[in-house]
């Protein structure tokens, strides 16, 4: 069968969703400035948008994670291929990713960026997949919970095609 896309959630919705969690991220952080990591390469489209929707200042710094695994799923091995520019000291952190599946990329990373003292950290993902979780991680914002399908777009790919796509879609046609 050929591969083909399905929508799983309509690009509006996407944008309401991240307006919507950027209003609460700024309430969260009254006062404060939030400084957003950006997991690379899956985290950029939402992360640009969802700073875009926060009114308190925001600072950035991205990392690019890779887990050596095959094309849908990791297998908990994780290796820091960029690292941040800037150190974490003091910072109120606001981790941003894509997708969380089994957790195991992200307890990993959070492990490592604990140990560089923020003042504070939490985690942000446009997407959850509950189902699929092996390592417990505790998430502060979710987008949407999702049933335990592959998806694309937003940043999200499958074998580096559909990042562009401007909603979350779901691929048929892969094994
Ligand atoms: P985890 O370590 O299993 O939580 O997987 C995290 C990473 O796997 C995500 O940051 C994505 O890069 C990738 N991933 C997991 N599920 C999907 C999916 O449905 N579509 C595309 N990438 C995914
Ligand atoms: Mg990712």
């Amino acid at each position: 069968m050929a591969e083909s896309i399905r929508v799983l959630i309509p690009e509006k919705d996407v944008a309401a969703r991240i307006e919507e969690m950027g209003r609460q991220i700024s309430e969260d952080y009254e006062g404060k400035q939030v400084h957003l990591i950006c997991v690379l390469k899956g985290g950029v489209f939402f992360m640009c948008e969802l700073a875009k929707k926060i009114n308190v200042p925001v600072s950035l710094d991205f990392m690019s994670v890779s887990s050596y695994g095959d094309g849908t799923a990791s297998n908990g091995v994780v290796r820091i291929v960029k690292d941040l520019d800037e150190s974490l000291e003091g910072k109120d952190v606001l981790v941003v990713e894509d997708i969380i599946d089994s957790g195991r990329t992200l307890s990993y990373l959070l492990e490592i960026l604990e140990k560089r003292k923020p003042k504070s950290m939490r985690l942000c993902t446009l997407l959850d997949k509950p189902d699929r979780r092996v390592r417990d991680v505790k998430v502060d914002y979710v987008g949407f919970e999702i049933p335990d399908e592959f998806v694309v777009g937003y940043g999200l790919d499958y074998a580096q095609k559909y990042r562009n796509l401007p909603y979350i879609g779901i691929v048929d046609g892969i094994e």
